[in-house]
């Protein structure tokens, strides 16, 4: 079941987020972050427990982020990262964005939705204000990924 998380879930959305960051595999989130951010927030709920989540942030004119996409290890490749990925596009289409960005590191998987790699100079200044207070700045390996709706 795909809906919008619950404040809830958040400590659950944390722990799925911060297992895959701290293998580096994408970036971790803090419990204020969250809790800013919940309504950015969807889950995927199996058997009453989280098994994946995402964000669809809005950045600027016509202008979506999809942020925090993690899906539980044990339901890898049941189609439970697609489900997130559709829905936050679907949604993004309903706010009136004109286009969704990602920063990635698994290019593979984005472009299966029509994400096209682009030049980071290619998205507007504001979204990389926040990577300043990233531990990564400035040797991040993301990569930006854009689709037009
Ligand atoms: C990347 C991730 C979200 C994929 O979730 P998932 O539920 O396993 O993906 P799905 O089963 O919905 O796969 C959808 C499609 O993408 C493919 N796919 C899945 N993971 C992939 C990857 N890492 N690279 C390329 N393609 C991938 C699947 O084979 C499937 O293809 P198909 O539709 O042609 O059969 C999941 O592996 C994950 O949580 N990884 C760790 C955190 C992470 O990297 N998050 C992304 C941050 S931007």
């Amino acid at each position: 079941m795909i809906r919008k998380a619950k404040i809830q879930d958040i400590k659950k959305i944390q722990e799925l987020i911060n297992s895959f960051a701290s293998k580096d595999l994408m970036l971790p989130r803090s419990l204020n972050e969250l809790y800013e951010n919940i309504r950015d927030f969807w889950v995927c709920e199996k058997n009453r427990k989280i098994a994946g989540c995402c964000a669809l942030h809005v950045s600027w004119d016509n202008l979506a982020e999809i942020k925090s996409l993690a899906v539980t290890k044990s339901r890898h490749k049941q189609g439970v990262g697609r489900e997130l990925v559709e829905v936050c596009l679907k949604e993004a289409k309903e706010i009136g964005a004109k286009r969704v960005f990602v920063l990635t590191y698994v290019q593979g998987f984005f472009r299966k939705f029509g994400f096209k790699r682009v030049k980071n100079t290619d998205l507007p200044h504001k979204i990389w204000a926040e990577c300043i207070n990233c531990c990564k700045f400035p040797n991040c390996q993301e990569v930006a990924m854009v689709k037009q709706l």
